[in-house]
């Protein structure tokens, strides 16, 4: 996982646009873009070198703040191709489950990645995770995601002769899966 805590916006960089609590998104900084919002035009290229928590204003009134992405961030912006775990809950299972940095975690299903990303800061910066979805484009659409906002690092790993310190099993009749787990 790659969570920059550079503390400045450059060109290319993926973070949350907030407007207001229930408007917010994920924007891909670029320094010839403009984003268009009801209140105005925002051109990319004022926020290039601004810390992250800058609020901007417009020439008509309008303002956003510029935020760093985070995992607790990107589970309000993802789209949903699923259900997804919220942070309450997401808080819950990471204590529960006791998941420390350094640890293994294997996850299924991977949904819509709300919970991974979290798992994967919190594993940081020894731990792994691996997760598993059996919806071949729900997978590939959530390896996109994590290789575009760079929360979670997609890895290639033998896994053979590896224990893992946490399972967390999201889908139908988990207790099936317990054996293979
Ligand atoms: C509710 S979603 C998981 C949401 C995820 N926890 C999140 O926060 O984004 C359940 C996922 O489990 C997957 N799934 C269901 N049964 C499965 C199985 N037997 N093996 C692997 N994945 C499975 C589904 O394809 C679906 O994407």
């Amino acid at each position: 996982m790659k969570i920059s805590f550079n503390l400045c916006i450059r060109d290319g960089y993926l973070i949350i646009v907030y407007e207001r609590h229930d408007t917010m998104k994920a924007v891909k900084v670029c320094k010839n873009s403009v984003l268009q919002n009801r209140f105005s035009v925002f051109e990319h290229s004022d926020w290039i070198g601004k810390p992250f928590g800058s609020i901007i204003f417009s020439n008509s009134g309008g303002f956003l703040y510029l935020l760093a992405l985070t995992p607790e961030l990107w589970t309000l912006v993802l789209i949903h191709r699923t259900q997804i775990l919220y942070i309450a809950d997401i808080s819950f299972v990471i204590m529960y489950l006791e998941v420390v940095p350094g640890c293994l975690v294997l996850e299924s299903g991977t949904g819509s990645g709300s919970l991974t990303t979290s798992f994967a800061r919190a594993v940081e910066p020894t731990g792994y995770v691996y997760t598993f979805d059996f919806h071949e484009q729900r997978a590939a659409s959530a390896r996109e995601d994590f290789e575009m906002t760079g929360i979670v690092t997609m890895g290639v790993r033998d896994i053979l002769g590896e224990l893992v310190d946490s399972v967390f099993l999201d889908l139908p009749q988990p207790w099936l899966a317990i054996p293979s787990a």
